[in-house]
């Protein structure tokens, strides 16, 4: 895709990858894709802010021609160093050695490690500035919004907020960069809000500092690294930002995860009778299958609503795999403090619940009842499974 400006003599020269299946070799993207978004400003002296991963070296450096030659950037910013941005820096150094590389001190020291360059390289601190002629950048630390040399880059004249995983999301950009182009909002705000989950939520309370030192900031444009560039309303994906991060400490929104696992469908029917329920106490419910789901998709569901039903039968004496795998990455992504409850079977002897628990505990999960039975579920244990879902979804209500 050509340049775009996003202000006089600010342009997007992004890369749009639609081939990657996997975003940190995790993440499932193949649907969606991702954008690198990377910037450049030309003025009396020439900035790039951010690069691109490795994969599409040839587009990125016709974009950069359309602004300039490579001979006459001044100044390459690195924002983060995870090679999602930084992937084509030993090209960069390689077609424009006179372009000096700028980044926290933290980058700098691991750009010598990644990419083994040191030379022509320069640590910014807090608050420093750099003036390319008309325009001015300011850079602020905010670190672990990814990694802990993390920077933003702002831009005085124009308001200009090159955020780098902030306020970011996945989704290859379709056709439009900016949010008032943007036909599909709803695809980018939930893959927003997955990425967020998937990326960035360990780091809430950085993203809560972050967004209070920003308030003294005034922006009129969030230029992350990924995703739609907000020009026409600035404040909602930052807003959103601020909605996720407080739900790592505050209780969430009303609502149930169903999350459930079958091996012959018997816990299926018994989630479906204890969906019936939740829905009969006019709660939302999202349902998902974790022996057939990414966990990708599940974290946003239970980042978000306040109730988590886990339904999964014994296995082995423990927790049926797929659901115990599903809820070690709950446990990695350190979510807190929800309220749950347990249903399912067994053959001869249990030892899910007891697993359960041993995942749960040390996340201060309230574990509230518990329905299990043993073989398949009878037309009465499906009646109490509808009770079960109903009186679990009142008490989120009541809460
Ligand atoms: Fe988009 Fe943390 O890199």
């Amino acid at each position: 895709m050509a340049a775009v400006e996003v202000k006089p003599d600010i342009y997007w020269i992004g890369v749009i990858d639609r081939t990657i299946d996997l975003f940190e070799g995790i993440w499932p993207i193949s649907d969606t894709g991702v954008t690198y978004n990377s910037y450049i400003i030309d003025d009396e002296k020439k900035a790039i802010i951010d690069l691109a991963k490795g994969n599409k070296g040839d587009d990125y450096l016709a974009q950069i021609e359309e602004v300039t030659d490579l001979s006459q950037i001044d100044y390459i910013i690195i924002n983060h160093m995870e090679p999602d941005h930084s992937g084509l820096i030993k090209l960069m150094r390689r077609l424009a050695p006179q372009a000096k590389i700028l980044g926290s001190k933290k980058a700098i020291e691991m750009m010598a490690k990644f990419f083994d360059i040191t030379d022509n390289v320069q640590a910014v601190e807090d608050g420093d500035t750099l003036s390319l002629g008309k325009h001015t950048l300011k850079f602020i630390y905010t670190p672990f919004i990814h990694w802990p040399e993390t920077i933003m880059t702002y831009e005085t004249s124009q308001r200009v907020l090159f955020s780098c995983d902030a306020f970011g999301g996945y989704g290859a950009v379709r056709g439009g960069i900016f949010d008032d182009e943007s036909l599909t909002p709803d695809f980018y705000e939930r893959e927003a809000l997955r990425y967020y989950v998937n990326i960035v939520a360990n780091f809430s309370a950085r993203v809560l500092n972050a967004i209070e030192k920003l308030n003294a900031i005034p922006v009129d444009v969030i230029a992350p690294s990924h995703g739609l560039v907000w020009r026409a309303d600035a404040a909602r994906i930052v807003n959103l930002y601020k909605k996720w991060a407080e739900y790592a400490t505050d209780e969430a929104e009303p609502g149930v995860t169903l999350l459930y696992a079958s091996m012959y469908g018997n816990t299926e029917s018994a989630m479906n009778a204890v969906a019936r329920g939740i829905s009969r106490a006019g709660l939302p419910v999202e349902i998902f299958d974790a022996a057939r789901t990414h966990v990708s998709y599940i974290l946003p569901s239970i980042w978000t609503k306040s109730g988590v039903i886990i339904g999964a039968p014994t296995y082995e004496v423990s927790l049926f795999p797929p659901m115990a795998e599903a809820l070690h990455m709950v446990a990695r992504k350190r979510i807190l403090n929800k309220k749950a409850a347990y249903f399912g079977g067994h053959g001869w002897s249990g030892g899910a619940l007891r697993e359960l628990k041993t995942i749960l505990d040390p996340l201060k999960w309230e574990l509230g009842t518990t329905l299990e039975y043993v073989g398949s579920p009878k037309a009465s244990d499906l009646k109490l499974a509808e009770k079960f879902g109903e009186e679990f979804a009142k008490s989120l209500l009541r809460s």
